[in-house]
């Protein structure tokens, strides 16, 4: 049985060399050191041996296994840095080549817009209300003085919402404005004090959809800001005020504004606002289509059924509102000639700004 272990520890040694990756490794584990190796059925053999024979087989059997065991780690290891060495070598990093600048993100620049208008308008004291995208017919159309088939909805054409419910006159839709969330927020405003409701000075930014023709100046989701205040007092010469102001603050102190009567069933009265062109300077370029214009917003004091609407009564408060396109100031001021390039997430077009 010695010579047997001998021969054992021998040809386990000799045949480790031979091995050379990790999948041989564990065969020659099983083969040397397994549960039917040689060298276990030899310590399965010892408890049947004589008292004098005993010891001395079993301790020759334990070296021969510890050295079979040591081989067998040093082995595992030699491997294991063979193949970190060879990775090493196969993924080898040159550290003196220039790295790659990592992408900076961007605001899209109609966001860009839309929030320099809301800080223009914050600084003037007006806070951002968030209203929601999906609308009822009443909150986006009705209570705005838009009865159910009033000529002023074509000019909003509209994507109704299938709710698997028939809802008659008040269908779900999205917003066609940003205008609804006038209601919501006079609403919830007065609610806090029906009886004597605090004033509101607030702007209301976000995405609008428009069933529309898409063309260069028209898209079929668009944001809008829409500035609403009322209050006390609050005249037509405080539109005319805070709207002036905005348009120095935001396209330069110099630049003149005027007001053209307009209409919308909400406010009463209504008008467009134009500032002069800041290209030409009001000489006239093919910008401002050579009338040395270009208008920015509509706006126009909150019409008395849509205060009522919302809360207020119109014999103590009266208020203005004003709603501005991003999309379109955005392209007044870079001069992009097609409103489409917002959303085709062009990267060329996107990181100019
Ligand atoms: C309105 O939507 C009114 N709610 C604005 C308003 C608010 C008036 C408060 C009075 C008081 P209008 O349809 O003109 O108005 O749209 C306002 C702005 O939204 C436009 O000047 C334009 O900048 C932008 N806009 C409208 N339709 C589109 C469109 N299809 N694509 C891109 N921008 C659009």
């Amino acid at each position: 049985m010695l010579s047997q272990l001998d021969q054992i520890e021998q040809t386990g040694l000799a045949s480790l060399g031979s091995v050379q990756d990790e999948d041989s490794l564990q065969r020659w584990k099983v083969t040397h050191l397994g549960r039917n190796s040689s060298l276990m059925q030899i310590f399965d053999q010892i408890k049947g041996l004589s008292k004098e024979e005993r010891p001395i087989i079993g301790w020759r059997a334990n070296q021969v296994k510890q050295a079979l065991e040591a081989a067998l780690a040093e082995k595992a290891e030699a491997l294991r840095q063979a193949a970190l060495a060879r990775s090493l070598q196969a993924e080898r990093l040159d550290v003196t080549l220039p790295g790659r600048p990592a992408l900076r993100g961007r605001l899209h620049p109609a966001t860009q817009t839309l929030r320099q208008i809301c800080s223009v308008f914050a600084d003037m004291g007006f806070q951002v209300y968030r209203s929601r995208e999906v609308e009822t017919d009443e909150i986006n159309f009705q209570l705005l003085n838009f009865p159910v088939g009033h000529p002023a909805r074509e000019m909003q054409a509209t994507y109704f919402v299938d709710t698997g419910h028939p809802r008659g006159d008040n269908p779900v839709l999205l917003r066609t404005h940003t205008s609804p969330g006038q209601i919501r927020a006079m609403r919830e405003f007065s609610a806090l004090d029906p009886d004597n409701p605090p004033p509101v000075r607030i702007t209301l930014p976000g995405m609008c959809y428009r069933y529309e023709q898409i063309t260069a100046r028209h898209e079929m989701q668009f944001n809008q800001v829409e500035v609403l205040a009322v209050g006390r007092n609050i005249t037509f010469g405080d539109l005319k005020g805070t709207i002036s102001d905005f348009a120095k603050r935001m396209f330069g102190q110099n630049v003149r504004s005027r007001f053209r009567a307009s209409y919308f069933p909400f406010t009463e009265p209504s008008a467009e606002v134009d500032i002069e062109c800041f290209v030409c300077g009001g000489a006239g370029c093919a910008v401002c289509k050579d009338t040395g214009w270009l208008e920015i917003m509509g706006c126009g004091m909150v019409h008395p059924v849509v205060l009522r609407n919302g809360g207020y009564d119109p014999e103590r408060y009266t208020g203005f509102a004003a709603g501005l396109g991003p999309e379109r100031i955005t392209m007044l001021r870079h001069r992009i000639d097609d409103i489409r390039s917002f959303w085709t997430n062009d990267l060329r077009f996107l990181e100019q700004f």
